[in-house]
């Protein structure tokens, strides 16, 4: 059974989008098939992914949310085996005022997803920067949500008002929404600040943090505007090898009862991962 992540934070540019590809993307060249749902009218993961926007002009997610036609129709490969995107653009921006109106307007992606979540290991939800009816259909959708925070002044800024409407969803609409962490990104080792928002937000948030620290690397801003994936644009930068130790994290964390069991799969996943990367590039 495929298991459902919604990336959400509604500030803007704090790595949401970032995250989603360039995980995902490592999730799938560790063997996990994996889906980009790209749930943002402004389109950019679907960007980042290199899909050509005439192509899915007629079939996307809006149509996909709005039920004329089905998700597994909209789905798309990318570059990558095993890595699929269902595209978006601003379309999008319409079904969120379409659906106000709509009978169970908060389940529409749910019900969307029915039928390919068995497809999949993994199903990525690029949230929009807001609280609206599309962040709201995510968590409803989701089995859990993934927090990226960027390493600077106000990075807890949102967060009460994003924790608050989970514990909202999670009374109504999606009882079992688990809380899948918090991912530290554009960190910048040489800022006094970063260490201190660091700190701060392991104190609050403790082992929710993952370890896992995305550094801010200059790559990682380049590759979305070549519509490739960090893995296929530089595999040996920083940014690379925090997604892909990432994944790693990712996957043990959802697999490892003791510690024991989190070295073995650890060893094998470390194999697998970059077997496969290098696989990928040669
Ligand atoms: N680790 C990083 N290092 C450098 N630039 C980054 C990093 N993560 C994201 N960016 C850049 O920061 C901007 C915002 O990131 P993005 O992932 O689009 O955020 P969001 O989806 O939350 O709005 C983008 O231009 C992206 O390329
Ligand atoms: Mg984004």
């Amino acid at each position: 059974m495929g298991k459902i992540i919604a990336v959400t934070n509604q500030k803007g540019g704090v790595g949401k989008t970032t995250t989603t590809v360039n995980l995902a993307a490592s999730l799938a060249v560790a063997d996990r098939k994996t889906l980009i749902l790209d749930l943002d009218p402004q389109g950019n993961a679907s960007s980042a992914l290199g899909i050509d926007r005439a192509s899915f002009a007629e079939k996307n997610v809006y149509h996909a949310l709005t039920g004329q036609i089905s998700m597994e129709k909209i789905i798309v490969p990318t570059e990558i085996d095993n890595l699929f995107v269902a595209p978006s653009n601003t379309d999008l921006a319409g079904a969120e005022i379409e659906l106000v109106s709509a009978f169970a307007r908060e389940t529409k992606l749910k019900a969307a997803l029915m039928d390919v979540k068995d497809k999949f290991d993994y199903i990525f939800i690029d949230s929009p920067p807001s609280l609206g009816l599309l962040t709201v259909n995510a968590l409803t959708a989701a089995d859990s949500f993934l927090v990226p925070l960027q390493c600077e002044y106000f990075a807890l800024e949102g967060l009460s008002q994003l924790l608050t409407t989970v514990s909202l969803i999670k009374q109504s609409l999606n009882p079992r929404l688990e809380d899948e962490g918090i991912i530290l990104t554009m960190f910048d080792s040489r800022n006094n600040l970063a260490h201190e928002v660091m700190k701060e937000v392991k104190t609050h948030f403790s082992d929710k943090v993952f370890e896992t620290v995305i550094p801010r690397n200059v790559k990682l801003s380049e590759c979305s505007s070549f519509g490739k994936p960090i893995l296929l644009y530089d595999i040996d930068s920083k940014g690379s090898v925090a997604y892909l130790n990432l994944a790693k994290e990712l996957i043990n964390r959802s697999l490892a009862p003791n510690n024991e069991e989190i070295y073995q799969i650890d060893q094998q996943i470390d194999g697998d991962i970059q077997a496969q990367a290098e696989n990928l590039i040669s």
